[in-house]
Order: structure tokens, then C-alpha cells, then sequence
């Protein structure tokens, strides 16, 4: 997907479970061992992924003219790494898709205030929909709680802990 908007140039597809584990490791749950990030039901969910294309027009971030830039170079290796993770899983993936959930939704801090992340979500949520979601829910970190009130999720309940990390469930029914 190019852009003209100040996003950098990037592709969204389908990733496997493992391709996730870095960046839900660094990202989230750093001071955890890795089996922690792995889900037991990993294999029965959607795992998707930002990856940045190469571009010869160095890379702006946000809000720089490009005269106040310093380039981002996007090396062939990097370009091979996701950027930007998200996991969908279906109440009972055999015979009920009406309710989605998404999980370890994360963005490397490199990217991350770029928008890379806002269109990954868009797009789990156009593939919820057309998997025949009526409703979608999370449990979102309280520091992103504003993120996904602008995708028109709610809190609702009590905020609780994952580990010293607060947390509170959001969902949102779909038109
Ligand atoms: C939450 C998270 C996944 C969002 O990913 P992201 O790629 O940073 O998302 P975006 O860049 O689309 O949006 C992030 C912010 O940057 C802003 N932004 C996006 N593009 C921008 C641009 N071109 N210029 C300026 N700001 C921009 C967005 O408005 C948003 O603002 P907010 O912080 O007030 O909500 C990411 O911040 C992250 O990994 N956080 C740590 C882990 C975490 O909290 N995960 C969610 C667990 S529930």
C-alpha cells in the first residue's frame, strides 16, 4: 500500500504464529520468557502483519518537512520483518464467527506514532467483518485506551492487571 500522506510505503498480509513472537516479546512482554507470548490457541487464529516496502524516497517522520529529516533507510533484511503484529481470534473458529478478539496487538517503537498501526487494525477489522463478526472486543492496555475509543471501542468494567500492567476490556458491535 503506497501513501502520499506521510505514512511510509507498506504492505499488510498474513503471517504465521511464529512470525509474531518477536516483536509481542520485545514489544509487550519483554521482561517475560517467550513461552509466555505463545497462546495455546495460536494456531487456530489470524495473525497479521505491517511490513515496509522498499522505497528510494527517504522515509518522513511525522510532521518533518523533508529538509528536517534524517532518512530512514529500510534495508533489504528489514523489509523481510514485521513491524506491526495483530491477532484475531473467533469464539469457536469451527462454527462461530460472530464474535472476534483481538490480541497481542503491538508495534516496534521504531514505527510506532506512524500510522502503520492504525491501518493494521482498520484492516483486522475489515477481516472480522467479513468473516461475519458482529461484535469485536479486546483487552486493551489502559495507556492505549484513547487509540481505541477513535475505533469506536468502549471500555466497560473494571480496569484489572496483566502482571503490574493495568488493563480493561473494550468492545465495540459492528455495523
Ligand atoms: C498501540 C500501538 C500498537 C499502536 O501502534 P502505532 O503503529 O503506534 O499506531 P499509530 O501510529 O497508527 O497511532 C499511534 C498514535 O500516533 C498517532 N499518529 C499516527 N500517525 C501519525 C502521523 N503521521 N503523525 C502524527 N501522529 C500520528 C496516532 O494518532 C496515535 O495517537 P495516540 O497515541 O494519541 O493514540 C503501539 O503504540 C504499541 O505497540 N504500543 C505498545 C504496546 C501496546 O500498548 N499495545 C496495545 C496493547 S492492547
Amino acid at each position: 500500500m503506497a501513501t502520499n500522506t506521510g505514512l511510509p510505503s507498506f504492505t499488510i498480509r498474513a503471517i504465521t504464529p511464529s512470525e509474531t513472537h518477536d516483536l509481542r516479546h520485545s514489544v509487550l512482554w519483554p521482561d517475560k520468557p517467550l513461552s509466555y507470548i505463545q497462546l495455546d490457541e495460536d494456531d487456530e487464529g489470524h495473525h497479521f502483519a505491517v511490513f515496509i516496502e522498499g522505497s528510494e524516497t527517504p522515509l518522513l517522520p511525522p510532521n518533518l518537512a523533508p529538509h528536517e529529516s534524517s532518512a530512514t533507510t529500510v534495508t533489504p533484511q528489514e523489509q523481510e520483518k514485521p513491524v506491526s503484529i495483530i491477532s484475531v481470534f473467533f469464539a469457536d473458529a469451527a462454527n462461530q464467527k460472530k464474535e472476534a478478539r483481538f490480541r497481542k496487538f503491538a508495534t516496534d517503537p521504531k514505527w510506532q506514532g506512524r500510522g502503520v498501526g492504525s491501518a493494521l487494525l482498520r484492516y483486522a477489522i475489515v477481516f472480522a467483518v467479513t468473516e461475519g463478526a458482529e461484535s469485536i472486543w479486546c483487552d486493551a492496555r489502559t495507556s492505549a485506551l484513547g487509540f481505541y475509543q477513535r475505533f469506536g471501542l468502549d471500555a466497560e468494567g473494571e480496569e484489572f492487571l496483566k502482571g503490574d500492567v493495568p488493563y480493561m476490556k473494550m468492545s465495540r458491535t459492528l455495523p
